[in-house]
């Protein structure tokens, strides 16, 4: 038996689409089949592995293409992998690996700088040179517990920020605008296309698991919409105190953000608040009352691989002009190995390979966790990951690559 890796085309997209569904325990709503392939699938960036002797489809993969914030707001373009399963059937006999390195080899070849992806399982991506680039928390708090002791809104504001609910198609029409001021701002953002915004706010009963359709609330202030919620309610009964489940809050402002917050704490028969990938430095915890009520649980989100290195770090720019040479190590892409000098002059850098000895050590993963300044170095440095040949690196590398806020990806694939 063996396994070919074949194109995925109009005729083998439902068996391809079930299939991906089936790796992750999921049989897939026939509508759904026909949402993916309008509003989300590129058929030229998606792979099938097929076993040869059955012709049957047993391993799935592809990216879509997104573009991505890096520290200061340059947009770049980046694989977004996904998809990706391997039938238990013919697990371990290399299919992921191989769908891998085509899905790799491709993005390069249409000119994405870097690649992300979500994972399912945390210790499936490093060995193809992945690093965490962006972590989240998800939130539950007591909205009883919601008082704010600082506020960046001050008694005399007179921005007159307000928030008024909206319905769904107000908010089809609204929504995006807002995102795309975040996603402009955010470093570790994507962008949304007018089909991904669709499947995004695609609210038919069987993806509610349970809960109301979406509600939808707006911030304004100064006549310009600076802030969305999209929430659902969950509740057993008139005098059930139920649940508000926060789905996605995005703020353009800090007024926008402190404005909703105040409005999410404020429901009567709600017991609980939860909110899902908030940013990983939220001021929400700095303007409680009594913080420790907010409990925040930390999760792996965007996992980032640079496919061109120089011009993945070219694009970004950093906190402190001066020179490094970055060693890099990999059993995985022999060819970026070696030393990378960067020279960064008025915040901007300029890279080219050394022959020189290095002043650090790492693998392209860890560079690709600091790249967005969701890690700092020191942490990687302890673990055994960054190694420090010249006297001062560490100093140097923290200071140029560390970001004034941490990196954020509301969207996720
Ligand atoms: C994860 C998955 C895609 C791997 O597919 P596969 O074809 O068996 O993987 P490969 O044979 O190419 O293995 C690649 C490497 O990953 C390792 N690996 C793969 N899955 C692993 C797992 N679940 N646990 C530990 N190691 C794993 C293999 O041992 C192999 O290691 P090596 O390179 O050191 O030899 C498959 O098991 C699957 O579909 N899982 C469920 C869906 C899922 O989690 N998908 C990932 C979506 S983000």
């Amino acid at each position: 038996m063996t396994i070919e890796l074949r194109s995925v085309t109009e005729k083998n997209f439902v068996e391809w689409r079930k299939a991906v569904r089936q790796g992750f325990g999921i049989h897939v709503h026939p509508e759904d089949i026909t949402r993916l392939r309008n509003d989300r699938a590129e058929l030229d960036r998606l792979v099938a592995a097929i076993d040869t002797g059955s012709e049957r489809i047993v391993g799935t993969g592809g990216a879509d293409s997104y573009s991505l914030t890096v520290p200061g707001g340059a947009v770049i373009p980046m694989a977004g992998v996904a998809y990706m399963t391997t039938s238990v059937t013919h697990r371990r006999q290399g299919a992921f690996s191989r769908m891998m390195k085509q899905i790799h080899d491709e993005s390069r070849e249409l000119g994405d700088i870097v690649s992300g992806l979500w994972a399912s399982q945390s210790h499936l991506y490093s060995r193809f040179d992945y690093g965490l680039a962006v972590n989240s928390y998800d939130w539950e708090i007591d909205p009883s517990f919601g008082s704010f002791s600082h506020s960046p809104i001050s008694d005399d504001d007179e921005s007159g920020a307000h928030v008024y609910f909206v319905d769904a198609d107000e908010a089809a029409a609204m929504l995006p605008g807002i995102y795309e001021q975040m996603r402009e701002q955010t470093a570790g953002s994507v962008d949304r296309t007018p089909g991904r915004w669709r499947y995004q706010l695609f609210d038919a009963e069987r993806v509610r698991d349970g809960a109301s359709a979406l509600f939808f609330a707006i911030c304004e202030e100064d006549g310009e919409q600076t802030g969305y919620v999209a929430y659902r309610m969950r509740r057993k009964g008139d005098t059930d105190m139920g649940v508000l489940e926060v789905v996605e809050q995005v703020s353009v402002t800090d007024t926008a953000h402190a404005t909703m917050w105040r409005f999410l704490m404020n429901f009567d028969l709600v017991g609980k608040i939860t909110a899902t990938n908030r940013p990983a430095d939220d001021p929400l915890w700095w303007m409680l009352s009594d913080p420790r009520r907010l409990d925040r649980t930390s999760h792996d989100a965007l996992w980032v691989r640079l496919l061109d290195i120089p011009k993945a770090l070219e694009a970004r720019t950093y906190n402190a002009d001066g020179q490094l040479k970055i060693g890099l190590v990999s059993d995985h892409q022999p060819a970026v190995a070696g030393t990378y000098v960067l020279e960064i002059d008025d915040s901007q850098a300029s890279v080219k390979k050394t022959t020189d000895k290095p002043d650090v050590i790492m693998t392209p993963a860890d560079l690709s966790a600091i790249y967005m300044g969701g890690a700092t170095p020191g942490p990687l440095v302890e673990a055994g990951r960054i190694d420090t040949v010249s006297t001062g690196s560490l100093a140097k590398l923290h200071g140029m690559f560390s970001t004034d806020s941490a990196p954020w990806c509301a969207h996720y694939f």
